[in-house]
């Protein structure tokens, strides 16, 4: 399709030009690589004037998990500082800083943690999304970060697939709904409060096909046809360029054995050339390097092919020697240096650097107030009650009365860290404990607050022993928090071959204890003996740090109204079998559990 920037204006391009007349070719190569704040020092920094740095995932300043907002602020603006000291001989350009703020700002202690985008796609409530991406780049620019790597919006269409809970559906028309209003949450509106006053860039990601490999085999081989590519896996970079994206991030997979990172028809002629994109297209991590003949520190055909900016975390100072090299011998062209270098100007004059200046020193930037925010609490409440999705309640066991006795047990259901899944505070989501979440509530601390005001009785433990006999129970079991290719599976089937979980389920069934199962899952799985223990069964997803919202939906009234009830659909098929994989809607053998869209609620009265 035809797009053409809203944003180009000519103001923009005659200063870019004069910024480029006075850059150095050192410069511009600097301008190309992005080092990460591990393996990068600020004096690093001064030497070479990068364009752009990140945080990866579990990368805080000085290795410090617990940093304030302050700590942030401060590595922020010596970066800064640094990155236009460098400058000496030439046009001042400032760096800017690239994070991972995918649910949430969410590398940070204390932030809110919303509910990972497979649980919004089952909300799917695009002004919510948009509140999200509007609270995140709020406490994201509170830490003087002005560069967010999000929104995901691939289309998983294998749930073995790692990063299936970072896609908001297998549905094309949910992720182009819901990507587009999280670049607006991000970003801001075109000629409003774009990208100011704690509005910053967005990323689309991971362009393009992510989620259609083969197996669902992260970092794999894409086989569709184009016009599929297009169909399935496109729409969110449509709707993401329709909503004035400003970056794009390439992807590490193949499509029909080329390393995207490499494909000039898919980076220059498509995305840049007919879909008209004029922001930067940055590189996922040395993705670059797996281009065949490329390694992390070398790599012309990466630039060549439509890559701006290569995400060079440890290699960077010799990629630049070599990127350097390779624009003096002409390997790289002063056309296409130019190209990248004017598209990362661009975009930096769209977030006003140039104007507003130093991120460090935004508006919001240092204000630790506004991290965790109560407000942004209340929208992460909202979406884990939105997201919520009953796949089960027999007899209608729910909603629960709140006096009566609850036990609350396994292994998710005080567990701020499991509820939260990867990409939290750590990259794969693992070591936390509640006390890494100041800002957290657990599952049961929502249930126990509930209970205990309507003077019930709530018990807790991870095993399903319990004091005195409950009236019911609830049980928060479910995936262990992973990120990206450590999330791979090769079977649907729920804790493959050591089912403890299911264990817990019988004992209780055995002791005539009615079973609520809340399951905390990064994907649907086959769950069939756990669905056939429990009278009631909930999909959860990661709900992210206000795991207390679970209760509101759960509970009614003492008066025995209901608060909440249930809203969220299925945004992926639920298998029938363990080895339903891919399955979605509008294959020809298509038959899962549960179809896409399917979902209770208290007006229905079936069992199953
Ligand atoms: C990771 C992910 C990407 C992320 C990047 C920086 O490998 O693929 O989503 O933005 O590296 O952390």
């Amino acid at each position: 399709p035809e797009l053409k920037s809203p944003l180009a204006n000519h103001e923009s391009e005659q200063k870019i030009q004069q910024l480029l007349s006075a850059m150095t070719i050192e410069q511009k190569v600097a301008q190309l690589i992005q080092p990460d704040i591990r393996w990068m020092t600020v004096e690093d920094m001064r030497q070479y004037g990068f364009g752009s740095y990140l945080n990866g995932g579990g990368a805080y300043p000085k290795d410090n998990k617990k940093s304030t907002a302050a700590d942030w602020v401060a590595l922020a603006q010596a970066y800064y500082d640094a990155g236009v000291d460098s400058s000496k001989d030439g046009s001042s350009i400032p760096p800017i800083w690239g994070t991972d703020a995918v649910h949430g700002h969410n590398n940070v202690f204390g932030a809110t943690v919303f509910p990972h985008n497979i649980g919004l796609g089952a909300a799917n409530n695009t002004e919510l999304v948009e509140a999200i991406g509007k609270a995140t780049a709020v406490e994201v620019a509170a830490t003087g970060i002005n560069w967010i790597f999000a929104p995901t919006v691939a289309v998983a269409r294998d749930d073995r697939w790692g990063r299936s809970y970072e896609s908001y559906s297998e549905d094309p028309t949910i992720v182009k709904e819901l990507g587009a209003a999280l670049v607006k949450g991000i970003q801001g509106n075109v000629g409003s409060d774009f990208m100011h006053n704690g509005r910053l860039i967005a990323t689309a990601k991971h362009y393009l096909g992510d989620g259609g490999t083969e197996n669902g085999k992260d970092q794999g081989n894409n086989l569709n046809t184009e016009a599929d590519l297009v169909r399935l896996h496109a729409q969110g970079y449509i709707s993401s360029l329709n909503a004035g994206v400003q970056t794009v991030m390439a992807t590490f997979n193949s499509w029909h054995g080329e390393k995207i990172h490499g494909s000039h028809y898919l980076l220059t002629t498509v995305l840049k050339e007919r879909m008209g994109f004029d922001g930067l297209v940055v590189g996922d991590w040395n993705g670059h390097g797996q281009i065949p003949g490329c390694t992390n520190n070398n790599c012309a055909a990466a630039v060549n092919a439509g890559v701006d900016i290569l995400m060079a975390p440890e290699d960077w100072k010799l990629l630049y020697q070599n990127t350097l090299a390779q624009a003096k011998a002409g390997e790289i062209s002063a056309a296409r240096l130019d190209d990248a270098v004017s598209r990362i100007l661009r975009v930096k004059i769209r977030a006003g650097l140039f104007e507003r200046g130093n991120p460090a020193q935004s508006e919001l930037a240092g204000k630790s107030e506004l991290i965790g925010h109560a407000d942004h609490q209340a929208i992460a409440a909202q979406a884990v009650r939105e997201s919520l999705v009953m796949l089960k309640n027999n007899n209608q066991l729910l909603p629960l009365a709140p006096q009566q006795k609850v036990l609350v047990t396994g292994d998710g259901a005080d567990n701020i860290g499991k509820q939260s899944g990867g990409w939290t505070l750590t990259w794969q989501g693992t070591g936390n404990t509640n006390a890494d979440f100041p800002n957290g509530r657990s599952i049961y601390s929502g249930i126990q607050q509930q209970v205990e005001a309507a003077q019930g009785y709530v018990e807790l433990s991870v095993d399903g022993s319990y004091q005195q006999k409950p009236d019911v129970a609830i049980v928060v079991i479910g995936e262990n928090p992973y990120a990206e290719f450590d999330g791979d599976i090769r079977t649907l089937d729920y804790q493959a071959g050591k089912n403890t979980d299911l264990e817990l389920l019988k004992k209780l069934k055995a002791d005539g204890i009615p079973v609520v199962t809340v399951f905390l899952t990064g994907r649907p799985l086959w769950v069939n003996p756990e669905l056939n223990q429990s009278d009631a069964f909930v999909a959860a997803w990661l709900p992210g740090t206000a795991g207390q919202a679970v209760a509101d939906v759960l509970f009614k009234t003492q008066a025995g109204e209901i608060q909440y009830d249930f809203k969220g659909k299925l945004p992926f098929s639920w298998p029938k079998n363990a080895d339903q994989s891919p399955l979605n809607q509008g294959d020809s053998n298509y038959d899962p559990l549960f179809t896409l869209g399917y979902g209770l609620t208290y007006q229905d009265n079936t069992t199953i």
